[in-house]
């Protein structure tokens, strides 16, 4: 089988991955994504109840108030990519953002889907690979990364991204197997901790009150006598316990600590201090004085919690209010202030939003996110010791360390590289690139061959590998729609291009099967397995190496955008599909075949509408490239306007 490889592989396809993966191959890498999920970016799916609190529209310094651990570790990636970056970089992306209370960003939808749908596109759009396979080892030789081990065999590569998440929300993937990969290359691994998460508690009256929240009240939490949160807001019970935003930030707070050292307490009523509150006590009682005492609270307390309150405060329920002491009143004061809780421990990784502890950052470069151990691997997201609040701030981290470990991941392949081939001046080689997108019918191979030689170049025809794989599938008879088994058979296919005698051969499993690709039922095929990503990434690899050792003319639907997105001359060259309709039917009719305009026609509309419509690597005409329209040009013409072109564009 054909060795598989690209430069960086970003093992893990959250929101930290893909974003190293777009800046990586936005600054020249080949880079794949590799994801065991079923569907990449599902934690982010989820996040904010599927509306995705994609950052917090605060200053720097506000945004490191809300970071429990890592702060100074973020400080240099969050000063170059932070959330008005983030916010800018998803607006650009097509998601228009709102800032709801508190800060919190979200997409103007209410779609998380749209955010991870924006990601998976602009990966795309940049010539990020995604595969779905389980990476189960980083391989280093001479302390660099080498390639990665899948439990089908290797991909070579020169640098990976580690951004496999962390613990929380296992069913979304998120296993922490990379914290392993990352303790076998010699990475500390501090201990990890549901935070963000509900609270239990021992006391058996909160499932009396479960479900119910309380508004304004202040939680605090001591260790010994140090005070470790105290802070006011919202809160509710649970049949367990606690949770509600000021329980999340707590458990935070206290992720790693001994419950048993920890003691906790809720002032009910924050705004009164005790004096103040003691009035109240005393009008409030003097004015019901006739009342039971239980039916005295309703003004103070909401229902739920007033028969908590009564039994906690040991008063007779049915003594009269003016039979209350004042000793038993200072008790339900005491209690109102200061109202006990003992957290036993937290909702667990299931109900965990992010993981407290991970990869010490000690041993992790806060400017590349390098590590510092084994060179060409980089660490992004959740799995580094880092996290902060909810409101936004663990995404924020995400992102920025993603970033920061895509552009270094980049620059690290230009530092040394030593694939790259070098002239014997020592200085590298560039070479021309001329990518030749369209329709069918266009007259893109007849053009680009043309062009190829009269400039001295290869001629690079990639459908011919797309034809060549479904042939592969018709002669194993493998259902040319299913992915699964067209995905398998690519492990023992091997597609090659040669060329003899300066023209393109393709080889299928070592044979010459230039000939036999060229048959209508393989055009079918060569359709239906070009849209299956497995077939794409299995392909770019070759296609790029063509392009980086010798000067091309590559025509395909997606060269300019995804194959070669640096190529200095794209052209989309058509023509009114009326046009093209009549080439294809005068070329039937030459080969003294039986042919039929308008069904021709309308053939090549559907071609055309498949093309263009597909999921992945649609045909389009590239963001920086030139449409060359042939309906009025004759062949010549066609090849004279391609040259031209070219040879302004590559200023040759
Ligand atoms: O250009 P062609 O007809 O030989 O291409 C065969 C099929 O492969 C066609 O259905 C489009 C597809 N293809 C592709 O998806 N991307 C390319 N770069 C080249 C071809």
């Amino acid at each position: 089988m054909a060795a598989r490889k690209a430069d960086i592989v970003v093992i893990g396809g959250g929101p930290a991955g893909y974003t190293a993966a777009i800046f990586a191959a936005k600054n020249g890498a080949g880079v794949l994504i590799a994801d065991k999920a079923k569907r990449p970016l599902m934690k982010l799916r989820i996040s904010g109840k599927g509306r995705c609190n994609l950052t917090n529209n605060c200053t720097d310094g506000e945004f490191f108030d809300n970071i429990f651990r890592g702060a100074r570790f973020l400080r240099s990636a969050e000063s170059r990519f932070g959330p008005q970056d983030i916010m800018e970089f998803m607006e650009g992306l097509g998601v228009p953002l709102k800032t709801e209370r508190g800060r919190r960003v979200f997409p103007v939808s209410d779609r998380a889907d749209d955010v991870a749908q924006a990601l998976i596109d602009e990966a795309q759009r940049c010539g990020v690979t995604v595969i779905r396979e389980e990476i189960k080892r980083i391989e280093t030789a001479d302390g660099r990364v080498t390639a990665v081990a899948t439990p089908s065999g290797r991909i070579g590569c020169r640098a990976a991204v580690l951004a496999t998440g962390g613990r929380s929300y296992p069913a979304t993937g998120s296993t922490g197997d990379g914290y392993r990969m990352a303790e076998e290359l010699g990475h500390t691994v501090s201990a990890t901790y549901p935070a963000l998460v509900s609270l239990t508690c021992a006391e058996d009256w909160c499932s009396e009150a479960e479900g119910l929240s309380l508004r304004n009240v202040r939680l605090t939490c001591r260790k010994k006598k140090k005070v470790l949160f105290s802070e006011q807001g919202e809160m509710l019970f649970t049949s367990e316990g606690i949770s509600g935003p000021l329980v999340l930030t707590l458990s935070s707070v206290i992720a790693g600590e001994d419950p048993a050292e920890l003691e906790t307490w809720i002032d009910l009523k924050p705004s009164l201090d005790s004096q103040t509150l003691d009035k109240r006590l005393l009008r409030d009682m003097q004015e019901m004085s006739n009342r039971a005492f239980k039916n005295s609270l309703g003004e103070l307390l909401p229902k739920s919690l007033i028969p908590v309150i009564v039994r906690l405060s040991g008063i007779d329920p049915d003594r009269k209010v003016n039979g209350v002491t004042a000793a038993e009143r200072n008790r339900l004061l005491e209690l109102l202030k200061h109202l006990p809780l003992t957290i036993t421990g937290t909702g667990g990784w299931n109900e965990a939003i992010v993981t407290a502890g991970g990869i010490s950052t000690k041993e992790v470069d806060p400017r590349t996110m390098g590590s510092k151990l084994v060179r060409g691997l980089y660490l992004a997201g959740e799995i580094l010791d880092a996290d902060g609040a909810t409101g936004g701030y663990n995404l924020t981290i995400a992102f920025s360390t993603g970033h920061a470990a895509g552009i270094a991941a980049a620059e690290y392949l230009k530092e040394e590289d030593p694939g790259t081939e070098k002239s014997g001046d020592g200085k590298e080689k560039t070479m021309h690139a001329i990518a030749i997108d369209g329709p069918a019918g266009a007259g893109k191979s007849t053009v680009a061959k043309a062009a190829a030689k009269e400039l001295g170049f290869i001629y690079v025809d990639t459908g011919a590998l797309y034809r060549a794989i479904g042939l592969s599938a018709l002669r194993n008879g493998v259902d040319i729609n299913d992915r699964e088994g067209v995905s398998r058979l690519l492990t023992s296919t091997e597609v090659d291009l040669r060329y003899v005698e300066g023209e393109q051969r393709v080889f299928l499993n070592g044979e010459d099967v230039s000939g036999e690709i060229r048959t209508e039922e393989v055009s079918m095929a060569a359709s239906a397995v070009s849209a299956q990503p497995e077939v794409r990434a299995f392909l770019l690899d070759l296609q790029r190496d063509l392009a980086r050792k010798n000067n091309v003319v590559m025509d395909g639907r997606d060269i300019g955008t995804v194959v070669l997105p640096d190529a200095k001359c794209k052209i989309f060259l058509t023509a009114s599909p009326e046009v093209r309709a009549m080439r294809r039917y005068k070329e039937l009719l030459e080969k003294g075949q039986d042919a039929d305009y308008e069904a021709v026609l309308e053939d090549l509309k559907t071609r055309d509408y498949n093309d263009t419509h597909r999921e992945i690597a649609p045909l389009k005409l590239a963001d920086d490239g030139v449409e060359v329209d042939t309906s009025g040009l004759d062949l010549e013409g066609s090849i004279r306007a391609v040259i031209d072109t070219a040879k302004e564009r590559l200023g040759i």
